[in-house]
C-alpha cells in the first residue's frame, strides 16, 4: 500500500513537471507583442497633452502644398502684437455685439482661405477660450494718439541647434503654446517657422525647451 502511494506520487510529480515544462516551452516561442485592439487608451504625459490637440490633421498638413503668394512672415506676425506674447489685434471687421465664440471659430478653429481678406485665417491655439474679444480688440487706427518712447521687445531668435541637422530648441515658453500644430503647420503658419514635418506629431520628443528663460531663484523663504 505504501509503495503504491509513493509510485502514485511520483507519477503525479512527473505529469506536473511535463505540463509545466511544455507550457513554458510553448510560451517561450510566442512573439512578444501587445495586441493593438486591447490598447483602449494611449498613455500621454499630462503636461504634454496639448501637443496632440490637432494631430488628427497632421497627415493633411503634410500633403498641403505651399501657397507662396499668401504666406505670412514672422515680421507681419510680430507687427500685429503690442509686445512679444501680447494678444494680436483683430486686423479685420467683426460682427458687433458678440464676444466671439462661434462667430470667430468658424474661421479660426480650423483655418482656410478667406477671399474677402485675401489671406488664410490663422488657427487659434486656444479655441476653448470662448470670449475672444476679452483679449483681442479690433484695430481702430494705425497711428498713435500721442507719440511715445515705447519700443517693442523682439521675439527670441530661431535656428538655435547643436548641429546642422539637429532639431532646433523651442525658443519660447510652452504655457499657452502647448498646441504646436496650430502655429507651426498649414498655410497660415509664418513661413520661417512652418514645419516640414507636421506628421511627426510628438513634437516634444525631439524639440526641447530652451530653459534659459527660467531663472533659478533658490530656496524661497518668506521674510
Ligand atoms: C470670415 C472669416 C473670419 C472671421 C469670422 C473672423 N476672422 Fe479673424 N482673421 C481672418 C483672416 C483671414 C485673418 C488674417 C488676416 C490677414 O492676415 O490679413 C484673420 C486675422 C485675425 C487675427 C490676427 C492674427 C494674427 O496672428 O495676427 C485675430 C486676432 C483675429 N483674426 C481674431 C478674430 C476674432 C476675435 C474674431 C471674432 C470676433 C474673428 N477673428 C473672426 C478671418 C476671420
Ligand atoms: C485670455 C486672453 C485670450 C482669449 C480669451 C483669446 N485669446 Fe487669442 N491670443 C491670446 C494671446 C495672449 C495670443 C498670443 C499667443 C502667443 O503669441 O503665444 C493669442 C493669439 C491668437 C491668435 C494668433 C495665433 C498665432 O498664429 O499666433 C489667434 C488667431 C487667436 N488668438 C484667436 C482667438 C480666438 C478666435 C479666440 C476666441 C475663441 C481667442 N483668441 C481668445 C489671448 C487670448
Ligand atoms: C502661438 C503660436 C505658437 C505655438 C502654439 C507654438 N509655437 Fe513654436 N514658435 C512660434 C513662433 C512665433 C516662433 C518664433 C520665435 C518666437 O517668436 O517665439 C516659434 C519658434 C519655434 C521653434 C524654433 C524654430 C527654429 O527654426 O529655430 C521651435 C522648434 C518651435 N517653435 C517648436 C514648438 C513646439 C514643439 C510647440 C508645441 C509644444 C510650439 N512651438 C508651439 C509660435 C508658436
Ligand atoms: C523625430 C524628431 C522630430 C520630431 C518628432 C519633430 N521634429 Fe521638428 N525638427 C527635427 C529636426 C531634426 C529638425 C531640423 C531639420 C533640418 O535642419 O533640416 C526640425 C526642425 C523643425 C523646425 C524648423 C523648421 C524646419 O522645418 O526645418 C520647426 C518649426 C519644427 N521642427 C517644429 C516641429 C513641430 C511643430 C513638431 C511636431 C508636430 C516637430 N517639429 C516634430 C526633428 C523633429
Amino acid at each position: 500500500m505504501k509503495k503504491l502511494f509513493i509510485i502514485f506520487l511520483l507519477v503525479i510529480l512527473m505529469i506536473a513537471t511535463i505540463a509545466v515544462w511544455s507550457f513554458s516551452y510553448k510560451t517561450s516561442h510566442e512573439e512578444a507583442y501587445v495586441p493593438i485592439a486591447n490598447l483602449t487608451e494611449t498613455l500621454i504625459i499630462p503636461s504634454e497633452e496639448g501637443v496632440f490637440e490637432r494631430s488628427k490633421f497632421a497627415l493633411e498638413y503634410s500633403k498641403m502644398p505651399t501657397d507662396i503668394k499668401h504666406q505670412r512672415s514672422l515680421n507681419t506676425y510680430y507687427d500685429n502684437r503690442a509686445f512679444y506674447g501680447a494678444p494680436p489685434s483683430i486686423p479685420h471687421e467683426v460682427e458687433e455685439r458678440n464676444m466671439g465664440a462661434n462667430s470667430c471659430l468658424k474661421c479660426h478653429e480650423n483655418g482656410g482661405f478667406v477671399d474677402k481678406l485675401n489671406a488664410y485665417s490663422p488657427i487659434t491655439p486656444h479655441p476653448e477660450k470662448e470670449n475672444c474679444r476679452q483679449c483681442h480688440v479690433p484695430q481702430k487706427t494705425k497711428d498713435l494718439f500721442v507719440s511715445t518712447h515705447w519700443s517693442r521687445s523682439k521675439g527670441p531668435s530661431i535656428g538655435n541647434k547643436a548641429l546642422m541637422t539637429s532639431p532646433p530648441v523651442i525658443p519660447h515658453q510652452i504655457q499657452l503654446r502647448e498646441n504646436c500644430l496650430s502655429c507651426h503647420a498649414g498655410p497660415s503658419a509664418p513661413k520661417e517657422i512652418r514645419t516640414s514635418h507636421p506628421d511627426r506629431i510628438n513634437c516634444r520628443q525631439c524639440h526641447v525647451i530652451n530653459e534659459k528663460l527660467i531663472k533659478d531663484i533658490g530656496v524661497f523663504t518668506r521674510k
